[in-house]
């Protein structure tokens, strides 16, 4: 097929890249120029695991190009993809300026029969008014996409669902088939990107109606941030009470009706996608007269957390953090990702800079993009031990794996007295043989 991806962030590089290697012919269409050649020269405009050798094998074989001119390309899709951003409005509602931007400028050369696809996430009711701006020979399917940012290709591959909602069934099952060639070229994928995957997976591939299937991708993101505010209040109790929140949350999660995932107490949940996804829903059902105070309770208690943690740090100091010099380690959203979009761990930077403590920080891969929205007056270090080297706390931030083992890098730091963990990452067993003190988020009895 010849398929057209607009859009190559995340979702939309990711696409593109795999269609090109399952024996279509991709244009990857994005209005930032350093984008498209970057995509060119066979190489993706973030992080992600394996994305750069499938891209540059797509682009080998001539099967993968991207530009920023619509009209050469739309014109001989057979298949539109919408993978652009849907931030959020200073009220919290979605941003769907991009999303329509993009319609609108397909719309004027999409041919007969081909198919309009939505993978960005957008509110419930978005769909019906984007297929007004679609000639009526176009068929319109909402396809949200699931990935995570760190293991894009991964859970592309190894999906739990593939969803296609519109009303075109015969649309409907040609986006369902199309997805299931990128399956179908699973063993090469894995080849290429050098990421194994486990032999024999089935995920589902469902057609629901138009309306059910922009509702199932936020849900999904919704509750995920429900459960990690849940474990957050939690471990505050765990805290007060000297209760171990990974011992409460495990075990509540032998519970098959509960399950353990997503159980992770910490600093909270950031990057593109969930807190502007609860925000977006919360936004949405008010637009049908129907109230989310679950969302909003949700919301709060992720906002809280850093302040959280920062609370129990200047618990440790006599409540003065003034002139105090401290390392964060860690700035991305979370591990494995460049990503630093809405990141908790820039905003317990930020907030410490507020309290006149000495700021410097270091990210395996997202120096760079934190910058953007660091406060001026944290110093970013290039490398980890020039970080660490004056600190007297150090704050992990990122569940980086190279933050894990704190006697891997605790000799760095000379005048060390605190260690907080706001993600839980370190070792239990460890922790207790710290000869500094030691904060973390819900492990109460294991503070040293
Ligand atoms: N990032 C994720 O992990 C993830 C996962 C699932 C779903 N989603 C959803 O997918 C959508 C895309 O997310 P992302 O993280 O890939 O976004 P992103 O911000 O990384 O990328 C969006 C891209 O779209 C481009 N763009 C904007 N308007 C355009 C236009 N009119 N024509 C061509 N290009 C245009 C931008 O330049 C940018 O490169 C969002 O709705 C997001 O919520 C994201």
């Amino acid at each position: 097929m010849n398929i057209v991806i607009i859009g190559s962030g995340y979702v939309g590089t990711t696409a593109a890249a795999l269609f090109s290697v399952s024996g279509h012919n991709v244009v990857a269409i994005d209005l930032d120029p350093k984008k498209v050649s970057l995509i060119n020269s066979g190489k993706a405009p973030f992080y992600e695991d394996g994305l750069d050798k499938i891209l540059a094998a797509g682009i080998e074989k001539g099967a993968l190009k991207a530009t920023s001119e619509y009209e050469g390309a739309i014109k001989s899709a057979d298949v539109v993809f919408s993978c652009v951003g849907t931030p959020d409005n200073p009220d919290g509602s979605s941003n769907l300026a991009y999303v329509i931007g993009a319609a609108e400028e397909a719309s004027k050369y999409l041919k007969d029969g081909a198919i309009f696809v939505q993978k960005s996430t957008v509110p419930v009711g978005t769909g019906r008014k984007i297929m007004k701006l679609l000639p009526s020979s176009v068929p319109y399917v909402s396809n949200p996409e699931f990935l995570r940012e760190s293991t894009a290709v991964y859970d592309t591959l190894m999906f739990d669902r593939i969803v296609a909602g519109g009303e075109d069934q015969e649309a409907n099952r040609s986006i369902l088939h199309l997805h299931q060639t990128v399956e179908d070229h699973f063993e090469d994928i894995s080849r290429i990107s050098q990421i194994s995957y486990t032999p024999g997976h089935t995920g589902s591939y469902l057609s629901t109606s138009l309306e059910s299937a922009e509702l199932i991708k936020v849900t999904s993101n919704a509750f995920l941030a429900l459960k990690i505010s849940f474990a957050n209040s939690i471990a505050q109790l765990c805290d007060a009470a000297g209760a171990n929140i990974e011992e409460v949350m495990s075990i509540v999660g032998e519970d098959q009706r509960i399950g353990k995932a997503f159980f992770k107490a910490g600093r909270g949940y950031g990057g593109g996608c969930f807190p502007k996804d609860v925000s977006g829903l919360i936004s949405s059902a008010r637009s049908f007269n129907v109230d989310m105070p679950i969302m909003s309770a949700a919301s709060s208690v992720n906002d809280y957390m850093p302040h959280y943690i920062i609370n129990r740090i200047k618990e440790k100091f006599d409540g003065d953090l003034h002139n105090e010099n401290i390392a964060i380690l860690g700035l991305a959203f979370k591990s494995e990702t460049s990503d630093t979009r809405r990141s908790p761990a820039i905003k317990i930077a930020n907030l410490l800079v507020e309290e006149g403590a000495n700021i410097i920080a270091y990210d395996p891969q997202a120096n760079e993009e934190a910058k953007a929205t660091l406060s001026e007056s944290v110093t970013v270090a290039e490398k980890r031990e020039d970080a660490l080297k004056d600190a007297t706390i150090v704050i992990i931030a990122t569940d980086w794996s190279e933050f894990k083992v704190a006697s891997d890098w605790t000799p760095q730091a000379h005048n060390l007295k605190l260690v907080a963990d706001a993600v839980n990452c370190l070792d239990v067993t460890e922790v207790s043989q710290l000869d500094t003190g030691y904060v973390g988020v819900g492990r109460g009895q294991i503070d040293a």
